[in-house]
């Protein structure tokens, strides 16, 4: 029996009370027992006699009761858990189920089957009171470092799955329910188990490598296509790598690991089983003055209280009402959740299909369907066939899991991936209330909610019928989402034919589609139509052309991607109809025409085998010292903290005593002058202490950054939404944001409205000056070459999208005018300049602390140091702790991400590829203010040649003021944009010259010691090195006529094959940017404790920097420790970022530990054998200092823009990436079959850490050129304000092979021990797989007889790839005059 637990204090004394932010948090606050006593009186659903008002929540966590006596029905697990009991391993990403950040373990017993259910949930969207006798299993209950690590932890920390590790408790839970069910999984169980969870650090691989170490085979693809494996030599033309002294394949050894018992596990509570055994149970009623949750537990309670309030929802998973009510602001009084009602869980099977409870969760409805259609003939289960398909790509496991089927049905989603399908199944749903039973269609009028076709207020849907299907009846499912899974359909379909009996002619057609209305849409009168005609192409092409008639878009449609859906909608009929086809075919060969060869690749499934990879890297040198960890693998410092929830982040802090809450209102224009601001209303709120608004600034309202200044709180006039306009300060977190809301403000909109880059250059809006890079003559070469083009490339923007969302906690030291800031940035020192300058206190007042951050990538610069500003402003002006964290929604509207761009060229070329002239222009649309626009502008400039030689060459950069959240810092800074414009320009000029794009690039590529366009020598042996190896380790020229081969076989799925040289300048332009300090203590016992100005943002620096003392001091990692970034400890540090954090302050570092080497070497010189601790204590007997700082003054930098012409760089990484992609032609869907990287290291520090760095950036820039999509209102609002909207890449996404090897290291530099900064690199290669899609969607256009040039705009969405590949369908379409409309959404 666990430990009791009962937060709350004796009744009838004052209840406490927890309130439920919109972020989800919970606030204290004093009910009186009077509130209570009317809620559960008479004015509530407490009938004594079969009611249990006031009832008493009881679950058990991690093995402890937990009893809550007045509990509040808002109240939700994931607030609970962090702010109650104090459990933060459970982590916020999104609060709406979409990234698995806050992934917990649920069991349930059932005492009628007498199994208990394990099963994965998002904490977020699961209400406290809907787990009553439920047992919860949170990182913190699987293992920790205090008492014993769990294998599933250890191996992710050791496997290097865990780099910023915010992701990491939830993808540590998803494994840990899939091992709890299944100890020896399948790679495609662990693919599912995953699929709910996001990482935007790692590119997943390490993850997947640590979780496949508890397959039954891992290291393998497990796939035995042909009888061969990816083990097998010579598969894919992957060469065998060499193993040896010299290289390495592992960077991890299975054999230290734990192994994994499952009799170790903590047991299901008895307690709770005696508990569900009870018969007399009786309605739980919990209520606060907001809100009541009735849970019956019989059917007739059920109808009782359904009766007593028809306009309560029923919540079963909360999946649908939860969002809804956290997003939407959809309140609901009453909410009525069924516990455990047998008849709502049933299972039947009859002679007509199958029959099954509305309270059957989706992956248990997957798993009997699976079932069923294991045992069962194919005819008879076409239904559950395709359900099945839906079941595996809807949402993750955690919703599928907590989703039922019934709350499914009846939210009746726009775009469900069920309705459609059951609708066209002819379902019909079994209805109760206290009327009696009714049964009702699951047809169109249902769907619509149309009230005669509808449940009534008091009805609640008991099961659903789903039949079976009959001899020459056939059901089809499609989808095509933005991401291939976790991510709603763009369109959905369900498509259903019955012919006569082997007479081909259509008896019965039902077609539904989902996402292109308000509801689910039935094309009736289509195939009302269609009826009595044979199964042949004419009939697809009256099909086609009823659907688009009859299911018709407007131009305006919400959600956009209007030609898309329409192009779906056909695409998946014509789908259908192959099916169909083949299938007759099939059965009955004699009748029915086989498809053309070449068409049935439209049937194929994409590219589909389990994940596999190899690394290549040097190993550490021989020569070295044995216990010198410098060039190994060494697992993340935070690693094993990460997993079990340890690592502490910005709001895991405990809450301060007296602590106020902060909460922004931000402008919801985009420009406009404020007529006024009423803060009457949220003042007078309860809790409500201040607001702050730029009066309460007078001389102290603006940042400087670079050359601009920024107002911090605008009252007058707004130049974008997201701009902050005031602050409200409160109680509690649900205080200040119910009162953010009540802020009134009147607005005037103003001319012009610029959004788009097209706008801002129309408009001359422009930040000042511009750029302008030239080398040699261009006017004179473009009268020199054979041919020239013009051409442009837009480039759409990036979100951050650190999975810890903007978080600062301010405390005042109540003495002398002390501060401290604990925030999660990347610039503590500028916190403290801007806190220091609005607080008008000097900057030693002003201490900024930073422990680690859960990811930045450049996000948490300049904005973090605002915010934090008027948060220490809050502290001080009311002297006490204020906190502010951020909501996801909020951070992406407030933040604003990578810079999108145009890129214009100009190129003249010789017939044989060379490019001679390049002139070009670069525009990023820098949003309102400048904040590092220009410096992007600039970076842009300076790597804008990417691996070229271009003999002439100029361009202009411009940065755009528009009336969006400025843009800021985004790995890569640049470079991806001004890579991207390059390539695309190469690919065009192959494409005139009729050559192979990898023989352009190469002919163009700098040959070994040359002169970059501002003048920098500069050596490239390496970068041909790469580009040869990856030619050959991808065996590039054989896998191209393989491709050739695809291509040729297959009309309607295609294949690409591309690959991208890397060159990336690394440095910062200017020395002063580049110093770096550290701090080296001793200790007497011989410990040491390092400090540095860099932030652990999951790169890993911490790790490499105790690498470096352990190197220089020679002493062994674990006597060496570090506890975080101080500005109170390493002064005027410069931001982390720009690939360089260990480079620099490893050098510093290194300084440190060689200035206290030389001051005792006297000391060890008397004692060479001795110890540390030794010489740690003669030093201080004889009076020698045990502590030194050190210092690197930066690199040699600079950069004249007036002539263009500098040393700005202080090292090239080079690289190159080769990737292979198949895409869909109906539909848009691509998968990254393969990619092979190989980088130009120098000498890794920790390959461990480098590969993640590598390989995270990949992803993230697969995800920048795919799938990434912002989405502006053409008012400027954002759209895609979290993980719902916006597709970051999933485990889904990532290349099926992945090989990656470094270049054996060949030069010695003056960088920390000659290695290289490999931060930011990475996401350019990610563009491979843009121009591998680019190479298959031209093979489809070359096919189709479509005439060239072809120019793809970045991301290359499903949507991009679909249009471009132009066929019958796309022709057929109708299409709206460009200003006859206005869409949803700009490009911006
Ligand atoms: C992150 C995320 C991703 C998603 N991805 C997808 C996706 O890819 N594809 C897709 O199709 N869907 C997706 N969904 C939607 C999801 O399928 C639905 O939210 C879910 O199925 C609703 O089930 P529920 O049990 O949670 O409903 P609840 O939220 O509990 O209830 C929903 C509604 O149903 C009513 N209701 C429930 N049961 C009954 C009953 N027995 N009788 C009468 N009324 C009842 C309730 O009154 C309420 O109005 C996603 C949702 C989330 C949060
Ligand atoms: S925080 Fe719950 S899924 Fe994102
Ligand atoms: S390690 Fe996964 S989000 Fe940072």
């Amino acid at each position: 029996m666990g430990e009791e637990f009962s937060p709350q204090g004796a009744p009838g004394t004052l209840h406490l009370k927890w309130d439920l932010s919109p972020r989800g948090w919970l606030h204290f606050r004093l009910l009186r027992p009077r509130c209570r006593r009317l809620l559960l009186g008479t004015s509530g659903p407490s009938d004594p006699a079969t009611m249990e008002g006031g009832a008493e929540l009881l679950f058990y966590v991690n093995g402890r009761k937990v009893i809550e006596k007045n509990v509040d029905p808002e109240t939700m697990l994931l607030p609970y858990l962090r702010k109650k009991l104090r459990l933060t391993g459970t982590k916020y990403g999104c609060g709406g189920g979409g990234c698995g950040a806050c992934t917990v373990m649920i069991s349930r017993y059932n005492p009628t089957t007498k199994k208990i259910r394990h099963y994965p949930a998002n904490a977020c969207l699961t209400p406290i009171c809907s787990l009553y006798g439920a047992a919860v299993t949170t990182v913190e209950g699987i293992g920790s470092t205090r008492t014993r690590i769990h294998p599933v932890q250890e191996r992710i920390a050791k496997c290097h799955g865990t780099q910023c590790g915010f992701c990491t408790p939830g993808m540590v839970m998803s494994m840990y329910v899939l091992l709890r069910n299944h100890p020896e999984p399948t790679l495609s169980q662990l693919n599912d188990a995953l699929g709910g969870n996001l990482c935007r650090c790692t590119g997943y691989r390490p993850i997947i490598d640590a979780c496949k170490t508890f397959c039954k085979t891992s290291g393998c693809c497990q796939s035995k296509e042909n009888g061969v494996c990816c083990l097998d030599q010579g598969i894919n033309g992957l060469p065998e790598f060499e193993e040896g002294n010299e290289t390495s394949l592992k960077l991890f050894s299975e054999e230290e690991f734990l192994p994994l018992d499952p009799t170790q596990e903590l047991i299901f509570p008895p307690e709770l089983m005696t508990m569900a055994e009870k018969k007399t149970q009786k309605t739980r009623i919990f209520g606060s003055d907001r809100m009541t949750w009735i849970s019956p537990v019989t059917l007739k309670e059920l109808l009782e209280a359904k009766v007593k309030y028809p306009q309560a929802p029923v919540i079963m998973g909360n999946t649908s009402v939860g969002p809804d009510m956290k997003f939407k602001g959809i309140f609901h009084p009453v909410i009525i959740s069924p516990d455990r009602i047998e008849e709502l869980s049933i299972v039947n099977y009859t002679d007509n299909g199958l029959i099954l409870g509305a309270a059957v969760s989706l992956a248990q409805v997957k798993d009997i369907l699976a079932n069923v259609t294991q045992k069962l003939p194919e005819e008879k289960t076409q239904m559950y066939h395709a359900l099945l398909k839906h079941l595996g790509t809807l949402a993750g496991p955690q919703i599928r899991n907590m989703a039922s089927l019934g709350g499914h049905i009846v939210s009746r989603h726009p775009d469900s991936d069920l309705n459609p399908l059951l609708a066209v199944g002819n379902c019909t749903l079994n209805l109760l209330s206290k009327e009696g039973k009714r049964q009702i269609p699951l047809n169109e009028q249902f769907l619509r909610k149309c009230p005669s076709a509808d449940l009534k207020p008091e009805e609640i849907l008991i099961s659903v019928n789903i039949p079976y299907s009959r001899k020459w009846e056939f059901v089809s499912a499609f989808r095509q989402a933005q991401r291939q899974q976790n991510a709603l359909a763009i369109v959905n379909s369900g498509m259903r034919v019955c012919f006569g009996k082997g007479d081909g002619i259509i008896r019965e057609l039902s077609i539904a589609y989902g996402g292109v209305g308000p509801a689910t849409i039935l094309a009736k009168n289509s195939c009302q139509k269609l009826i009595g005609r044979p199964w042949n192409e004419e009939m697809l092409d009256a099909a086609c052309r009823l659907i688009l008639d009859e299911v018709s878009l407007p131009g305006s449609a919400p959600g956009g991607r209007v030609e898309f859906k329409r192009t779906l909608i056909v695409s998946f009929l014509f789908k259908f109809y192959l099916e169909v086809s083949q299938i007759l075919k099939g059965m009955d060969p004699v009748h029915y025409r086989s498809l053309a060869g070449k068409y049935e690749s439209a049937l194929e499934d994409l590219h589909s085998r389990h994940y596999w990879s190899t690394l290549k890297y040097q190993n550490a040198d021989l020569k070295q010292l044995s216990q010198d960890p410098v060039g190994h693998p060494i697992m993340h410092l935070s690693g094993i903290k990460h997993a079990t929830g340890e690592a502490i982040y910005c709001d895991d802090m405990p809450v301060v005593d007296q602590e106020l809450f902060l909460t922004f209102v931000t402008s919801s224009r985009a420009h406009a002058k404020i007529v006024s601001i009423d803060l009457s209303e949220a003042l007078s709120l309860p809790g409500v202490v201040d607001i702050l608004t730029e009066e309460h600034l007078p001389d102290i309202n603006t940042i400087d950054f670079l050359t601009a200044s920024e107002k911090i709180l605008s009252t007058d006039e707004v130049s974008c939404v997201g701009q902050l306009l005031c602050a409200v300060i409160a109680d509690s977190e649900v205080q200040a944001k119910r009162a953010a809301q009540r802020v009134k403000i009147v607005y005037q909109d103003l001319e012009p409205l610029i959004l788009t880059i097209e706008d801002a250059i129309q408009n001359k809006s422009f930040f000042e000056p511009e750029r302008k890079l030239e080398y040699g003559n261009v006017d004179e070469a473009f009268k020199m070459v054979d041919q020239i083009l013009e051409g442009e490339i837009h480039m759409g923007g990036q979100e951050h999208f650190y999975m810890e969302t903007q978080s600062m906690l301010v405390v005042p030291k109540g003495e002398d005018q002390e501060i401290d800031i604990y925030v999660s940035t990347q610039f503590p020192k500028y916190v403290q300049g801007i806190t220091a300058s609005v607080l008008k206190v000097s900057a030693n007042k002003v201490m900024c602390h930073v422990k680690r951050v859960g990811g930045a990538f450049g996000g948490k610069v300049t904005k973090t140091s605002i915010l934090a500003a008027i948060t220490a402003f809050a502290a001080k002006k009311h002297g006490r702790p204020v906190r502010c964290i951020l909501e996801r929604g909020e951070d992406m509207l407030i933040t604003g991400g990578r810079h999108p761009y145009l890129g214009k060229y100009k190129a003249g070329f010789m017939n044989d590829g060379r490019i001679l002239a390049l002139d070009m222009e670069h525009y990023c649309n820098g949003g309102a203010f400048l904040d590092e626009s220009l410096f992007v502008i600039e970076i842009g400039l300076l790597k804008l040649e990417n691996a070229y030689k271009f003999p002439n060459l100029r361009c202009r950069g411009r940065a755009c003021r528009t009336n969006l959240p400025s843009n800021t810092a985004l790995r890569g800074f640049g470079f991806p944009q001004a890579g991207l414009i390059i390539e695309a320009c190469i690919t065009e000029v192959a494409a005139r010259c009729g050559l192979p794009p990898e023989k352009v690039r190469t002919i163009n590529m700098y040959k070994e010691i040359d002169q970059t366009p501002y003048k920098q020598e500069i050596n490239t042996k390496n970068l041909m090195e790469c580009w040869k190896e990856c030619m050959a380790t991808s065996s590039y020229p054989l896998r191209k006529a393989a491709v050739e081969k695809f291509n040729s076989e297959n009309y309607w799925k295609k294949k690409g094959l591309a690959v991208v040289p890397l060159k990336f300048p690394v440095g910062l332009c200017s020395v002063a940017a580049g110093q770096a300090a550290a701090l080296v203590h001793v200790y007497l016992d011989g410990s040491v404790l390092v400090t540095h100005g860099g932030i652990e943002m999951g790169q890993g620096v911490h790790t490499k920097m105790i690498q470096v003392v352990s190197r220089e001091l020679r002493m062994p990692l674990s006597n060496i420790h570090l506890r975080g970034t101080s500005t109170e400890t390493v002064p005027n540090t410069n931001a982390s970022g720009g690939s360089v954090v260990a480079d620099l302050n490893g050098l510093a570092v290194k300084d440190a530990c060689q200035t206290l080497l030389k001051r005792l070497e006297p000391i060890i010189s008397k004692n060479p054998r001795g110890t540390w601790k030794d010489w740690a204590k003669a030093a201080f007997n004889e009076s020698i200092s045990l502590s030194a700082t050190g210092y690197f003054r930066g690199y040699e930098s600079n950069i004249n823009w007036e002539t263009g012409e500098g040393h700005p760089f202080e090292y090239f990484v080079y690289g190159a990436a080769c990737s292979e992609v198949e895409i869909d032609c109906l539909t848009g869907a691509h998968k990254n079959i393969r990619t092979d990287i190989v980088m130009d290291v120098g000498y890794s520090i920790n390959p461990a850490l480098d590969v993640g760095q590598i390989e995270g950036a990949f992803i993230q820039g697969m995800g920048l050129y795919t799938i990434e999509e912002l989405n502006y209102s053409p008012q400027g609002v954002l759209y895609t304000r979290g993980p719902n909207q916006y597709k970051i890449p999933a485990i889904c996404d990532i290349p099926t092979e992945l090989h990656i090897s470094f270049l054996p290291p060949s030069e010695n530099s003056n960088t920390l021990y000659s290695s290289k900064g490999l931060g930011e690199s990475g996401i350019f290669l990610g563009c491979s797989v843009f121009f591998a899609i680019h190479d298959a969607i031209s093979a489809a256009r070359r096919e189709r007889g479509l005439p060239g040039p072809l120019r793809l705009n970045s991301p290359l969405t499903p949507e991009k790839i679909r249009m471009a590949c132009e066929d019958k369908f796309t022709k057929m379409i109708p299409r709206d005059e460009p200003g006859s409309y206005v869409p949803w959404s700009v490009p911006i």
